[in-house]
């Protein structure tokens, strides 16, 4: 289906989706967002259309979408990371795995935290990285590379939404990092056996659990 989709017919979707969403768009460039408005009016969208809604502010919502396609975050799971996430101005996010940066920009929109992606797919990395620069998201980074091998950026959060070839090892390499900070993970249920430094915080919502790690002072935990 991708290899019939029509470039041109997109190219107009959008342009039509740009011109329905100037205004909010105009305000998130300019920093007069009403966030809390904002948020309230996603809230208030009806469930089956605010994720694309969301999606067209953001100029996600459409195709070419890269070499192996993506799965976006719902909304509902996002704001149940902001809700629970303690995410502010000073503090770094991470998406592992950032796909069109979807995540990455409505944390640093709506929380004013830095929000780092990483992608290994480069055609969604460019999208998501000229998407976040129309909106004039500084606080926005995509980082091209396989979370298998590349340097993890040391945050505050990580954030990690439905498991791929070699998820689990990715979450083992977070361990040094959680041996220096404490981190949070937001995640799909993962195997207690296998990371014993990560504790559940018992909030879940229907598709993320939150995990605090247990490496550093008084929280260490021994094997
Ligand atoms: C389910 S999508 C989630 C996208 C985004 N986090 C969101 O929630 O909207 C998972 C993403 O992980 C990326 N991915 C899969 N394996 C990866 C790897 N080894 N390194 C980096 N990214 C990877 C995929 O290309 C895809 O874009």
């Amino acid at each position: 289906m991708r290899g019939d989709a029509d470039p041109s017919l997109y190219a107009r979707i959008r342009q039509a989706a740009e011109a329905e969403h100037a205004g909010v768009r105009a305000r998130i460039r300019d920093g007069t967002l009403d966030k809390e408005a904002f948020l309230a009016e996603l809230r208030r969208a009806p469930l089956e259309i605010r994720d694309h809604l969301v999606e067209e502010i953001l100029d996600v919502a459409y195709p070419p979408f890269g070499d192996r396609g993506h799965t976006p975050s719902g909304l509902a799971e996002i704001l149940f990371t902001l809700d629970n996430a303690g995410l502010g101005p000073g503090k770094t996010f991470v998406d592992l795995g950032a796909g069109l940066g979807k995540v990455a920009m409505l944390v640093a929109l709506l929380s004013g935290a830095r929000a780092i992606g990483v992608e290994l797919d480069a055609h969604l990395v460019a999208h998501a990285r000229a998407a976040s620069r129309a909106l004039g998201l500084d606080g926005v980074e995509l980082v091209e590379g396989d979370l298998r091998d590349v340097a993890l950026p040391p945050a505050d959060v990580y954030y990690m939404y439905i498991p791929f070839a070699g998820s689990a090892a990715v979450v083992e390499r977070l361990a040094p990092i959680a041996a220096e900070r404490d981190i949070v993970l937001f995640s799909q249920p993962l195997d207690g056996a296998r990371f014993p430094w990560l504790e559940a915080r018992g909030t879940a919502s229907y598709w993320l659990e939150i995990y605090e790690s247990r490496l550093t002072g008084d929280r260490l935990v021994t094997y």
